[in-house]
């Protein structure tokens, strides 16, 4: 493909200009998200070695399609002025940094907005801008967030704190990075006013993972980390079947009346301690641990394909646990056409997910794959008013880098 590529119409971001300056997942995502919904996105990569994700091998092919790439040093006085002048014509801007380093380097959202009064800024750092001083400029990657929001206290076994993968806590972070710069934008549309957000990625887990918290906060209530169990109700988790394993979310009242049959435990039903319309069959029930000693005695003698139909005919939400090469060649997965294929910048094929959500009239779509590091630089001074030789001029003095 070439550099000049022109970026067809299409989706509900359609007009939408999002510049990022941000390495990895958490924020680069976000543009992401936006890029695949028609938003045009421009990927801010230092003049050094470029955005860390490039040292992937596919994952940087998915997370950096449809962007252009522009390697350009922020810093460097002549060259805030190209980043100026790009703010000028941005809806919103992404940078994350260890802390406010952006604006210790003089580019405070004042100094942004005096350019593009109504720019959407999101800054992305692990601990947020202000707070403790020593905490505030540290790095952090998904796990440094996941470890300090008490989110990964939550999983895992008694013995052993497990991360929650795949960088939920970076992908969370670019979903709310989506939510919260779209939620800015809404309003900056109407009153011509940006808005700066300040995107502590602990935060963001401490906002998702608060569901037990709760319980503490109101009632000093803390659960013991329950492995691939559920914290207090029988018949929820990852159970052992004959083949395979079996994620089960046993919850409601027919759907305990029929498993408490499956498992021979009928005769419970009705009665003082499991009266009808019982919905949760909660730990510290009278006759728990005989019936979760009789859910996994039955799923181990059961085929997991077998259980699996028997359980979701009976309104129980119960799945296989899937392999990946089990995924990919599921007849729903190709129904709805789950993954794609288009060609990277060496007309290499590359496969990924389709876009989603599916946008019944704006949908998505892969127009570009990744670009190379300041494969779009020229393209994008040229816009701007820059002439071809102050643009070899700036690439001489190592401000830029063109490809
Ligand atoms: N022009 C000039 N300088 C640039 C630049 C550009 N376009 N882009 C980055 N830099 C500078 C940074 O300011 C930084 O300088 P400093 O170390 O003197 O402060 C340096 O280049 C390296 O920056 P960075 O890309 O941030 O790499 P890092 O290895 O120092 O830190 C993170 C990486 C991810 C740990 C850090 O950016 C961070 O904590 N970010 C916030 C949270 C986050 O997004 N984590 C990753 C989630 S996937």
């Amino acid at each position: 493909m070439s550099k000049g590529t022109s970026m067809p119409v299409f989706g509900n971001l359609h007009g939408l200009k999002v510049v990022y300056s941000a390495v990895e997942i958490a924020g680069p995502f976000a543009a992401q998200l936006m890029a695949e919904w028609g938003a045009d996105v421009t990927w801010i990569e230092n003049t050094f070695n470029g955005d860390s994700m490039r040292d992937t091998t596919y994952v940087k092919e998915v997370d950096r399609r449809n962007q252009r790439s522009i390697s350009l040093n922020v810093f460097s006085e002549e060259g805030r002025e190209v980043f100026l002048k790009m703010i000028e014509e941005a809806d919103i801007f992404i940078e994350s940094s260890k802390g406010p380093a952006f604006a210790k380097r003089g580019i405070t959202d004042e100094l942004l907005w005096k350019h593009n009064k109504s720019l959407v800024i999101v800054h992305v750092s692990g601990f947020g801008h202000y707070g403790v001083e020593d905490r505030v400029n540290r790095a952090a990657y998904d796990q440094t967030a996941q470890a300090f929001s008490g989110y990964l206290s939550q999983n895992g076994t008694q013995e052993q704190p497990m991360i929650a993968s795949p960088y939920s806590g970076d992908y969370f972070t670019s979903l709310m990075i989506v939510g919260s710069s779209l939620a800015a934008l809404y309003k900056a549309q109407k009153t011509g006013i940006g808005e700066s957000i300040d995107m502590a990625m602990y935060e963001v887990l401490l906002r998702v993972g608060s569901y037990y918290m709760t319980d503490y906060l109101n009632a000093g209530i803390t659960y013991p980390r329950a492995g691939a169990r559920h914290q207090n109700l029988c018949g929820i988790g990852v159970y052992k079947c004959k083949d395979g394993f079996l994620s089960l979310c046993l919850y409601g009242a027919p759907q305990n009346k029929a498993i408490l049959e499956r498992i021979g435990l009928g005769h419970l039903w009705g009665t003082d301690e499991y009266p009808e319309g019982t919905t949760a069959l909660w730990l510290d029930s009278p006759k728990a641990d005989l019936i979760q000693q009789k859910i996994e005695e039955y799923l181990l003698s059961q085929p997991v394909d077998e259980v699996e139909k028997d359980f979701s005919d009976l309104k129980i939400a119960a799945n296989k646990v899937m392999t990946i090469e089990e995924m990919v060649n599921h007849p729903h997965y190709l129904a709805r056409e789950n993954f794609i294929e288009w060609e990277n910048v060496e007309g290499k094929k590359i496969k990924g997910p389709n876009i989603f959500p599916k946008f019944k009239k704006n949908p998505g779509q892969v127009w570009r794959p990744m670009p190379t590091l300041g494969m779009d630089t020229e393209d994008i001074l040229t816009d701007l008013g820059y002439s071809a030789e102050r643009i070899q001029e700036l690439c001489d003095k190592g401000i830029i880098k063109k490809s």
